[in-house]
């Protein structure tokens, strides 16, 4: 299919690009910054140029990836990430829907389930999500956005029958974690692999199993993440006493991780349950813990992507965030 993907020139969109040629779609990539995936540069926000880009390129599908994320909260005033997620969200489904396409998958993300009180963990237990969990309330204005972005998507599928797939993604990114770092970051992004992070790879062929199941489902939103091996009975241990619980499922994960230095997590306060992926997209993380461990045991390099000092390439367009 000739496919529009936006956000081509980031972490995901670099990943997922080749992914898609691969495959034989031909790939017109969308960014405000220059990439090597990206032919089209400019914002999603301008919509002239998403209706001159659909014509041009003779879109069929669109994989909209790009947006202003967490890391951007800190770049960019509120306007702007209401300008790319949702407004741009909504450039784009109306040109799909114009052109005729039967699917659309949109990256979200599982930080616009995370309330302040689920972010300062007041709960006793850990906190079990999956697709279902609710009120959502997103402590700010990049969860704000893409809960709206993920409306629209809902709403337009509702009303025009264009299939839309939603990806809420959990964590994949390379850099360090700003808000901790304790335990130092590899560690930290090997124990996220238990409950709420993915590699870059997986998070590209879910979009890529969505893409093709899109037909198929209609509307679907799906929690994109590393299988975890808990279940919602561990939630209470989890939070008391979580390296208990891994010992239980993993019993020579204690004995790799001291070997490396490493700390098991001592409590965790939520979950992501990406088993409806699994089973309506028939897709299921390749990465996992038991893969970090392996790779622990036979000191083989982590297989995860990590890179301290990656900043999103939405800096460097900044000047076209804006419509
Ligand atoms: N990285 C993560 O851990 C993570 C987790 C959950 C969800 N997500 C989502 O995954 C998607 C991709 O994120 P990423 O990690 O690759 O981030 P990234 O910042 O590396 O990539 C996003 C890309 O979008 C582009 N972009 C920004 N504004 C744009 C605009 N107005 N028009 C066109 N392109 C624009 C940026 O230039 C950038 O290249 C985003 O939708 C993000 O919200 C990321």
């Amino acid at each position: 299919m000739r496919v529009l993907l936006t956000g081509s020139t980031g972490w995901l969109g670099r990943h997922l690009a080749p992914r898609l040629a691969a495959l034989g779609h031909e790939v017109t990539g969308l960014d405000v910054a220059p990439g090597p995936h990206t032919q089209v540069i400019g914002s999603v926000a301008n919509r002239d140029l998403i209706e001159d880009t659909f014509v041009a390129h003779g879109i069929e599908a669109v994989i909209h990836a790009g947006a202003l994320h967490k890391p951007d909260i800190a770049r960019f005033p509120a306007q702007a990430f209401v300008d790319v997620n949702i407004t741009g969200t909504l450039n784009l489904l109306e040109a799909a829907t114009h052109a005729g396409h039967d699917r659309f998958v949109m990256t979200s993300t599982t930080s616009l389930m995370i309330s302040q009180a689920v972010r300062d963990e007041v709960s006793d237990s850990a906190v079990w999500m999956d697709e279902d969990y609710g009120p959502l309330q997103p402590r700010n204005i990049y969860g704000v956005t893409k809960l709206a972005a993920e409306n629209l998507c809902r709403q337009v599928q509702g009303e025009t029958g264009m299939a839309a797939i939603v990806l809420r993604t959990s964590r994949f990114f390379p850099e360090d974690d700003d808000t901790h770092s304790d335990p130092p970051p590899e560690n930290l992004k090997a124990n996220e692999f238990l409950h709420r992070r993915l590699t870059v790879e997986d998070a590209a062929d879910a979009h890529i199993a969505a893409l093709a199941r899109a037909p198929e489902i209609g509307f679907g939103l799906y929690i994109a993440s590393a299988p975890t091996p808990f279940s919602r009975d561990d939630c209470a241990d989890l939070k008391r006493d979580a390296a208990s619980v891994i010992a239980r499922y993993f019993p020579e994960a204690p004995a790799l991780y001291a070997k490396k230095g490493w700390h098991l997590p001592a409590s965790l306060g939520r979950v992501y349950d990406a088993s409806r992926m699994e089973r309506d997209l028939g897709f299921r993380c390749r990465t996992d813990f038991a893969a970090i461990l392996d790779a622990l045991s036979t000191g083989a390099p982590m297989p995860f992507a990590h890179d301290g000092g990656f900043v999103s390439p939405s800096t460097l367009g900044a000047g076209l965030i804006a419509p």
